[in-house]
């Protein structure tokens, strides 16, 4: 090594030693070039990211790896990286061989330069960041479905004044009305609709706003999970064709929480799912524990389905109150799901694709001293 030797590198034979087991061993994807974009370096954590093995990359040209629909963002072409002058960072998404859902990733680009200074290619620094992406996207969605709630809540509230009198009319209409029997059964498709109206603004004001009370207790989620698959049964029964699989964790896994309201978070989901099955399929519900931050413990739930999936366009979109695509649906079970896993101070996840859509619920497990249910 020539200038190397001195000033930041004094002991750079002993470095020397270390580093490609450094650059093998940090949790950033490294992808070297050289000045033609022919790939001369790929560690580790690259084939993790990528899902390409270093030994069918190495020698061949960048855009002959990564075709031009592998980043989700056109400023990552060979052009552009090739004649970086100074690190620019691009954010993108990539859908990996080995993987089915997508991972957002900070791309920064880098000349290569020598020890004398003189440009040799360019390196590239991988670092998934689909965790801190996600947690801004909940963080967003949480903020405009507060909004949307208050606004949802106030608009409900006003309406069930007069839908009461609606009600009590058209009880009174059917009462006056037995004697002709097609008067009276319009009088009842009022009144059937009025009482749908009413769930609807009852689910409004009782799950859209974020202050609401909890009748808390300490319980098993598996308890929660297996009465709404219970629940769920007749509608399965009447559906050909849906294959419920279980793969339950023998851990009880015990969180603070609603029972009542969990019920209906798992009931939706899998309704959800059998709802996207019309042609029958398979539903994979799994539960396991695993490690969050500081010590604690995460119950996480998996729901699995094999249907008709949602489009990527539509997925920012689902947790909004309202939005439906079925023709019965009044769009408002994921915003409840979402509402009801907040105030318990979890998480959930929807990915999907063609082939189908994933749920991941998770809730903080419970780490009280002690068990004490009334
Ligand atoms: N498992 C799933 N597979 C495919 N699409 C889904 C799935 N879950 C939700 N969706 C999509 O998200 C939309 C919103 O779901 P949401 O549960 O909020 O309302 P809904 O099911 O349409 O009506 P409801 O208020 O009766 O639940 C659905 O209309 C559907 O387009
Ligand atoms: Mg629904």
């Amino acid at each position: 090594m020539t200038g190397l030797t001195t000033g930041a590198y004094p002991l750079w034979g002993e470095q020397n030693r270390y580093i490609v087991p450094i650059i093998e061993s940090i949790p950033t994807g490294v992808v070297a070039l050289d000045s033609s974009g022919k790939i001369v370096s790929f560690n580790r954590t690259a084939e993790q990211i990528t899902g390409l093995a270093a030994k069918d990359v190495l020698g061949h040209t960048f855009d002959g790896v990564f075709t031009s629909d592998y980043f989700h963002n056109p400023a990552l072409n060979i052009e552009n990286i090739l004649n970086t002058k100074q690190t620019t960072e691009i954010q993108t998404m990539v859908v990996p061989a080995n993987r089915k859902d997508n991972l957002h990733l900070n791309v920064a680009i880098s000349p290569l330069t020598s020890a004398k200074a003189d440009n040799i290619g360019t390196v590239l620094s991988l670092t998934d960041i689909t965790r801190m992406q996600n947690l801004k996207l909940q963080a967003k969605r949480t903020g405009r479905l507060a909004a949307m709630g208050e606004m949802a809540a106030r608009i409900a509230h006003e309406i069930r004044n007069p839908l009461g009198s609606i009600e009590l009319f058209s009880t009174m209409l059917i009462a006056d009305l037995q004697e002709s029997e097609e008067l009276k059964t319009l009088a009842e498709h009022i009144s059937a609709g009025v009482k749908s109206i009413n769930n609807i603004v009852s689910n409004l004001l009782l799950f859209m706003r974020p202050d609401q009370q909890l009748d808390e207790q300490v319980l098993d989620v598996h308890e929660a999970l297996k009465d709404s698959l219970f629940f769920a049964g007749h509608l399965l029964d009447a559906q050909d064709g849906i294959d419920v699989q279980t793969e339950l964790t023998t851990e009880a896994m015990f969180v603070k929480g609603d029972l009542e309201l969990l019920k209906q978070v798992f009931l939706n989901l899998i309704l959800n799912a059998i709802q996207s099955m019309s042609d029958g399929g398979r539903l994979h519900i799994s539960t396991r524990k695993t490690s969050g931050i500081a010590g604690t413990h995460l119950a996480k739930v998996h729901l699995i389905d094999t249907g008709c999936g949602i489009a990527k366009t539509e997925l920012s979109k689902i947790f909004d109150p309202f939005y439906t695509t079925r023709k019965k649906g009044t769009g408002l079970g994921l915003t409840i799901v979402h509402n009801i896993i907040k105030i318990h101070g979890g998480c959930i996840d929807i990915s999907s694709s063609p082939e189908g859509t994933q749920c991941v619920v998770s809730l903080p497990v419970w780490s009280g001293p002690e068990i004490k249910n009334d």
